[in-house]
């Protein structure tokens, strides 16, 4: 399996970078892409492997550096920009495609490929890190055990730290404002408003709705009709929240703010380092109800959100190589609910300890 040639693009990430260091711990080879020479040669010098220069935007140049690859997995987010491009070349050249995307719309574009990867005989599976991955998992477990369920709510806590791409895609994500799934649409939700508490291991935390991506994956893999996805805040922040994305949203639906903010998030946002990712938890729970109340909760406790990005994608890529799925799927549809367990150091619980 490590022979198997398979590409990083945006392998200088913050997010790129570790799962490359990971897939060398593992024994692979991937070849590693990016736009910039400058800064993908260094990394690729550091790991001892190959590199390609490519800009997505020049197809030709595309398809060529695509010659004998098998799979290719996308880190360069916002994936808006990124994946159509890479998903349009490894349909045309029968090329399983993989990325960390949490972005609604581009899973809906990449499901609308179904068929077409049916007939390639590739798999297209977005969102093989902590967005969606467990929750994705922990979405079916519970829908599996509440048959006919009608509601789903999915919340985690823990995400402390951030990388940059993950807060240029949140500048590129807020002005179009929160949303839910209700009655199998997506329906528009106000950003900070709906805070509830939520048991989670170690204690109960205040959530409110956020636009997360198990609002399409979700409804994909368990065909719920309701779905909300919420997030842990301190309960300090909770009172501005409302007035505070608000204001946000107003000032990134202008182009220029986005662009001086992307910049600005560039230059100062660094990620969890090391220690914040060998040391931090993140916790998910799930929670399907049927119309009479019947319902089923789970919990998750796991690594580090980056840290479980990393090993869990190269785990994914590893199994795709493995089973050969096919057609655009979620993580859930293509390896099953508890493959989130293989993940070292990913529980899951049925009960609080009380
Ligand atoms: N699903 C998950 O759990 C998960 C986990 C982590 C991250 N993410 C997502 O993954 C993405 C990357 O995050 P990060 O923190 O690693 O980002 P980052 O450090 O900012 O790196 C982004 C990478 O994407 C490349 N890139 C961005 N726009 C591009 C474009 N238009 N064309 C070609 N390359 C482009 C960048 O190239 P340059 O350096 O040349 O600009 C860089 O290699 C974000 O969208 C983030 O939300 C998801």
């Amino acid at each position: 399996m490590t022979t198997s040639r398979w590409m990083i693009y945006g392998a200088n990430g913050y997010t790129g970078k570790l799962v490359a260091e990971e897939a060398v711990r593992k024994g692979h080879k991937p070849l590693l892409a990016g736009r910039s020479e400058e800064k993908i040669k260094p990394i690729a010098q550091h790991l001892g492997l190959d590199y390609a220069v490519i800009d997505l935007r020049n197809h030709d140049a595309l398809a060529k550096a695509l010659a004998g690859i098998q799979l290719v997995f996308n880190a360069a987010g916002p994936f808006i920009h990124t994946s159509s491009p890479l998903i349009a070349a490894c349909l045309e050249q029968g090329i399983h495609y993989t990325d960390i995307t949490g972005e609604i719309p581009v899973f809906e574009n990449i499901f609308s490929f179904d068929s077409q990867a049916k007939q390639r005989g590739i798999a297209l599976i977005p969102g093989i890190g902590f967005d969606v991955i467990p929750t994705d998992c922990l979405a079916r477990y519970v829908a599996d055990r509440v048959p006919g369920a009608v509601h789903l709510e999915l919340a985690f806590s823990g995400l402390k730290h951030i990388s940059p791409g993950t807060m240029k895609t949140m500048v590129e994500m807020i002005p179009g404002g929160g949303l839910v799934r209700r009655d199998g649409k997506l329906i528009p939700y106000p950003l900070g408003k709906g805070a509830k508490q939520v048991p989670f291991p170690g204690g109960s935390h205040t959530v409110i709705p956020i636009l997360w991506g198990d609002l399409e994956t979700a409804y994909h893999s368990t065909g719920i009709p309701n779905i909300t996805t919420l997030m842990a805040y301190p309960d300090a922040m909770v009172p501005f929240l409302h007035t505070g994305t608000a204001v946000l949203q107003r000032l990134f639906k202008i182009a220029a703010v986005r662009r001086l903010a992307q910049r600005f998030i560039g230059m100062a946002v660094k990620g969890p380092d090391m220690h914040a990712r060998e040391t931090a938890r993140a916790f998910i729970w799930a929670r399907a109800a049927d119309e009479k109340g019947h319902e089923k909760q789970a919990w998750l406790d796991m690594p580090e959100s980056y840290q479980f990005t990393a090993v869990a994608s190269v785990l994914a890529i590893e199994k795709i190589f493995k089973l050969q799925p096919k057609g655009a799927l979620t993580p859930s549809m293509a390896f099953g609910a508890d493959f989130v367990l293989d993940v070292d150091g990913v529980r899951r619980y049925d009960k609080l300890k009380s």
